[in-house]
């Protein structure tokens, strides 16, 4: 059993939770219960206005205006971007490429390196634990390569097995893509070890940062990937807002991704040259609210505290796996030493989609299903989880409503 880590007292969750709209909804007569963060999580005040500030003040096209508006976008979509770069500690703001989420980060660097470098016959190392986004485009691209996909193991705790993987890199590996946290798990990889090893046979880094950004503070100079891929959605941002990571020395050797406007220089019909990093890689008008939205719940993170955040969540991830553990036939998928901020499990005898609709009933949101990580579900032989995961402004509290609505719902469908 995982230690309960004492929170800190200057911690004030609820003063927190006051800051989330959303949080203040009564659902079917009930306070929400929100623990569906994995998926998305919600946005606080400052975020919301942020996002309103500029539609309403500064909405108007970036790079492309000498008028007032346009430059006040362009401040706050490129300030942004400085944003997110000391977020995650990048080297420079030309590493931070502005997507739409992790999915099209993690297609835009199958798209370019993947193309461009991946010949007949060479491999492709991911691990069995990945979300779709994670397996899908590497799937998609190896088939047109001709190439193979690997796919390293991991064991009934959902650990991933370092050795089977470093037995797997050989000569023709030319890219790993690795979660950093599982979404259907909550493994949380070691994946510095992971990277250095991939690194060290000069094979190409992908991180697949979507669930760990969120829960943890993240040094992309220090973990040494060449691709640190993320979302704005899972960090109390807007949808449609992402970020991909790519180390300048790699980023500068990739072909084009998408051909529009902001990615040239210039334009003819015998020849087209390309913008400087990172726009190269942003043809079109870009989610410039989103962006503007991105910075501000950075700015609002910063004020938290990732260590902060940290510490509250591994004592909820504690004191949800004790109380879970005591609901007869609850079965925990996961159960890795090393775990981030969720919790998936299985019921004997109730499916997951009726045990939601029945926790939703009291005002409890959780996800069912797979996940979007059909693999795991096959490796524990399941069809689906039930999945309560924690934000910042979740509390000890709620997982007792979770508890008790869990041990009525499973009454109710048994
Ligand atoms: N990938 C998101 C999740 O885990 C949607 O729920």
């Amino acid at each position: 059993m995982a230690l309960i880590v004492p929170l800190r007292r200057e911690y004030d969750v609820l003063g927190l939770r006051g800051q989330f709209p959303a949080l203040q909804r009564r659902i079917n007569g009930r306070a929400l219960t929100y623990l569906d963060n994995g998926a998305s999580a919600q946005q606080p005040a400052a975020v919301i206005e942020a996002v309103s500030d500029y539609s309403r003040n500064h909405h108007s096209n970036v790079h492309r205006g000498v008028h007032t508006l346009s430059q006040e976008a362009t401040a706050l979509f490129e300030g942004a971007r400085g944003k997110v770069r000391g977020f995650i500690n990048a080297a420079s703001d030309r590493e931070i490429v502005f997507v739409r989420g992790t999915t099209e980060a993690i297609n835009l660097v199958a798209g370019t390196l993947g193309r461009s470098r991946l010949q007949p016959g060479d491999e492709v190392v991911i691990s069995w634990l990945e979300h779709h986004a994670n397996i899908v485009p590497w799937q998609m691209l190896c088939e047109q390569a001709g190439a193979q996909l690997r796919v390293v193991p991991m064991d009934r705790r959902g650990v991933v097995d370092f050795d089977a993987y470093r037995a797997l890199l050989g000569p023709r590996t030319k890219i790993v893509a690795l979660a950093h946290v599982s979404n259907a798990l909550g493994t949380v990889l070691p994946i510095r070890e992971f990277i250095a090893e991939a690194r060290a046979r000069g094979i190409a880094t992908v991180v697949d940062g979507a669930q760990a950004v969120p829960h943890q503070r993240i040094d992309v100079q220090a973990l040494g990937c060449d691709f640190y891929a993320f979302s704005g959605h899972k960090m109390y941002g807007p949808t449609g807002i992402g970020v991909l990571y790519a180390r300048e020395a790699v980023l500068a050797t990739l072909p084009p991704w998408q051909g529009g406007g902001d990615m040239i220089l210039t334009v003819s019909f015998t020849r087209t040259t390309w913008n400087s990093l990172p726009w190269r890689f942003e043809a079109g008008t870009p989610n410039i609210a989103g962006a503007v939205g991105l910075g501000a719940a950075i700015d609002w993170l910063g004020q938290v505290g990732m260590e902060a955040i940290a510490a509250h969540e591994a004592d909820l991830l504690a004191f949800a796996t004790e109380r879970l553990a005591t609901i007869p036939g609850l079965t925990i998928i996961g159960t890795a030493p090393d775990k981030a901020s969720l919790v998936s499990f299985t019921v004997d005898g109730v499916h997951p989609h009726d045990l939601g609709t029945v926790l939703d009933a009291e005002g409890v949101a959780v996800r069912t299903g797979h996940h979007c990580a059909m693999p795991v579900m096959e490796f524990f032989d399941v069809p689906a989880t039930t999945r309560a995961s924690f934000a910042l402004y979740n509390t000890r509290a709620e997982i007792e409503i979770l508890h008790a609505a869990l041990t009525r719902a499973i009454g109710m469908l048994r």
